[in-house]
């Protein structure tokens, strides 16, 4: 590379990172009580109904009918939900003007020591996310079931800098923590060790363009 006397003059290249892929974080306030509620409820389910199997590699699966069960606890999460959808959409600002709204389904996820879900996908929904109402036991990373978001643009992997640039994202768990992104992006979670439950509420939402 060179050394100071390129023939480039650096402050007028136009250089784009374009393609971006959003994934979106945030920590809620003032969840606990909810949290409890939740775990409760999620709990109580779990004992009552079997598993569904998803992506889920052991651990516990609810159908996709969660907002459903009702309660205020569902009707809190179901909102902040709603609102961190329309928060990450607004970050696009290429859709301000369209019309739109969205569909959200979710189902709530019981993951126990040695429990992990395999790489996946959910197709013909816009975003996906989850909600952890117990992230479980504060473990070190390579023990706490990290979130893995997979990089969809697998040529890059193998012909842009091979092995030099990130082909996943990792997320560390964390109660009142949701996460956000597109639901063609790959994702799983790690195997989980820990001794307490790791309990999440997981969502698919679908965009839908409303008529005038
Ligand atoms: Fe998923």
């Amino acid at each position: 590379m060179s050394n100071g006397n390129s023939n480039i003059d650096e402050s007028k290249l136009q250089f784009e990172n374009v393609f971006s892929l959003p994934i979106v974080q945030y920590q809620t306030k003032d969840t606990s009580d909810m949290n409890k509620e939740l775990k409760e409820i999620i709990l109580k389910k779990e004992k009552d109904t079997p598993t569904t199997n998803k992506s889920n590699q052991g651990g516990w699966q609810s159908e996709g009918d969660f907002f459903r069960w009702g309660g205020s606890s569902i009707e809190k999460v179901y909102n902040l939900f709603l609102d961190l959808i329309s928060a990450s959409t607004k970050k696009l600002d290429f859709i301000q003007t369209i019309p739109m709204d969205f569909h959200i389904y979710g189902w709530a996820n019981v993951n126990r020591k040695g429990h992990s879900n395999i790489a996946h996908i959910h197709p013909m929904s816009t975003w996906s996310g989850t909600y952890y109402v117990d992230a479980g036991d504060d473990l070190d990373e390579s023990k706490c079931g990290l979130f893995e978001a997979y990089n969809p643009n697998l040529s890059h992997l193998t012909s842009f800098f091979p092995g030099l640039l990130a082909g996943e994202y990792l997320i560390k768990p964390k109660t009142g923590m949701m996460n956000l992104f597109p639901s063609y992006v790959r994702h799983g979670v790690r195997t989980y060790y820990g001794d307490n439950p790791r309990i999440c509420i997981a969502v698919n939402a679908s965009m839908r363009i409303k008529s005038p």
